[in-house]
């Protein structure tokens, strides 16, 4: 059996993934575009022993009070509302992103909350007490992302059983589902007007250029990605071009790229707009940025630039300031900086609240560029900071960000995995003196067990309440249970919305 028909979604998990049952029990995992008790027929992708994978092909029935809305973007396609389209349309639907554009806002925030009540039930039945307050909203919907990542590829769809080209030149993102199809975008609603139009100017720019994209299939072509980040609250935008430039054998390509960077150091739009454009060169196989062998070369500008986050004292210190409080952070292309700028905001202002006033020392084991702890230390929070981050630029930014933030006497930080932190870095234990809170904030995987063994050997230790921001609450959930096991309780928990359109949830838990 290829095909399901008429089946009711019971139940939206973590990542989107709807659940429903076949009449025998055995579990239907629903990827992409999933939404709670929508009727819909189904192609099956996948068959386990205990369970099915499918995809949704066609929308049969759907519960109104919860698909309120109507999609914004011309890059979003659902079958609810099926169209004619030309094969040139074609080209420009099915991006991937915004998923949620069919429930409003507050409609978003309630399913994301319900599937934060169902990833942390097993901690709630063993800690009944715990409440898991309402999830706090973006401060904006839309346009909220400061950071973008376009593709570059090609496009090609069937027709009469041959395969047929209708596009050689997409930047955009990837298809759903067919990973080496760019659907080409003229811009995105998760992004400002300014990094809109600047993108929208070196699309431009590049297809004059003529210089061929970088198929992912083939691997051969020049243009690979194109990574725009927007300093939200200091109009600065760096752009990233990722170009590989391997098979840019013959003379004529070679002198494009030359005429091509020229212009990009000369065009007065440019100039007037980037702080910074640099160019990655990576010939790497895997389609990431950049790797370990990459090169990137600055064309303008300084190869950063800067953001501050911008936070008042109220609840948070002693003195209960109502000023607000500015930290500047130095950003380079390749280190982490929260994407939702006024969410990063809250966020951190939120989980300052929760922690409370805190003297002595903070650690953070995955700080990026220092953004929790120097934002912190500026609230007034902590005498000391040290931070711990596998990427090595980011520890420059943030030694960097430490000197501009007037912390620089009060910081250590060391460029190492977390995991092993403690053993390549034996100075990281004397500088843990007073030690009162601890942060974690890892990638969307669980934290490693030699991390989960460290806080647990400096419970023992020192007296310390452990903040722990994740965007993964079904790791989240696995690991607050191990350090329950390690003898920490909770105190308080709170999700935040850093994420509208898409499936992405944010959680902040203190234990003690
Ligand atoms: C979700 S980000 C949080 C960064 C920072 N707290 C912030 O809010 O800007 C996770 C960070 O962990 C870093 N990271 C990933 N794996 C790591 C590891 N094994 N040890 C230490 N840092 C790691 C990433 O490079 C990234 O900067």
């Amino acid at each position: 059996m290829k095909f399901l028909k008429w089946i009711k979604i019971e139940k939206i998990g973590y990542g989107g993934i709807g659940l429903a049952r076949m009449s025998d029990g055995k579990r239907i995992l629903i990827k992409w575009w999933a939404l709670p008790w929508n009727v819909v027929d189904l192609k099956i992708v996948k068959q386990k022993k205990d369970y099915i994978e499918a995809h949704i092909t066609d929308i049969k029935s759907y519960d109104k009070t919860i698909v309120d809305a109507v999609p914004f973007c011309d890059h979003f396609f659902s079958s609810l509302e099926k169209k004619d389209l030309t094969d040139e349309e074609k080209t420009k639907i099915w991006c991937g992103g915004c998923k949620r554009q069919l429930l409003s806002y507050p409609n978003q925030l309630k399913l994301k909350q319900d599937i934060i009540e169902d990833a942390f039930t097993k901690i709630k039945k063993l800690v009944p007490e715990i409440a898991i307050l309402p999830i706090i909203a973006s401060p904006e919907e839309k346009w909220y992302r400061n950071k973008i990542e376009f593709s570059f590829g090609k496009y090609i769809i069937k027709r009469d059983d041959k395969l047929n080209i209708l596009s050689d030149w997409s930047v955009g993102f990837h298809k759903q589902w067919e990973f080496s199809k760019i659907v080409n975008i003229d811009s995105c609603w998760l992004i400002s007007t300014a990094t809109n139009e600047i993108f929208w100017y070196i699309k431009n720019l590049l297809i004059s250029s003529w210089l061929p994209v970088y198929d992912q299939k083939t691997h051969k072509g020049f243009f690979r990605h194109l990574v725009i980040r927007e300093g939200v609250n200091t109009q600065q935008l760096l752009v990233n071009l990722v170009v590989s430039d391997q098979y840019l054998v013959e003379d004529e390509q070679k002198s494009q790229w030359d005429n091509l960077l020229e212009i990009i150091k000369n065009d007065s739009y440019l100039k007037d707009k980037v702080t910074s454009f640099v160019v990655t060169y990576n010939n790497g196989l895997a389609d990431v940025t950049h790797t370990p062998d990459s090169e990137t070369k600055i064309i303008t500008g300084e190869g950063q630039m800067y953001d501050k986050l911008l936070f008042t004292k109220e609840n948070i210190s002693e003195d209960q300031e109502k000023n607000e409080i500015e930290v500047s952070f130095r950003i380079s292309p390749f280190s982490f900086f929260q994407t939702n700028t006024h969410g990063a905001e809250v966020l951190f202002h939120t989980a300052a609240q929760m922690v409370g006033y805190t003297k002595g020392t903070i650690l953070d084991l995955y700080c990026g560029t220092g953004s929790i702890g120097i934002s912190f230390m500026k609230l007034g929070m902590g005498d000391n900071l040290v931070g711990i981050e596998i990427v090595e630029d980011a520890i420059i930014d943030a030694w960097h960000n430490a000197k501009i933030n007037g912390l620089d006497e009060k910081v250590f930080f060391a460029a190492t995995p977390a995991e092993k932190a403690f053993t390549t870095v034996p100075e990281i234990t004397q500088k843990l003196e007073n030690l009162w809170l601890v942060v974690v904030d890892p990638p969307r995987d669980w934290l490693h067990k030699n991390v989960i063994s460290t806080l647990a050997q400096l419970k023992k230790e020192y007296e310390f309440k452990l903040l722990y921001i994740s965007c993964n609450p079904i790791t989240m959930a696995r690991d607050i249970e191990l350090l329950l096991q390690e003898g920490f309780s909770i105190k308080s928990l709170q999700p935040v919305d850093m994420f509208p359109q898409t499936h992405h949830i944010e959680t902040i838990w203190v234990l003690q």
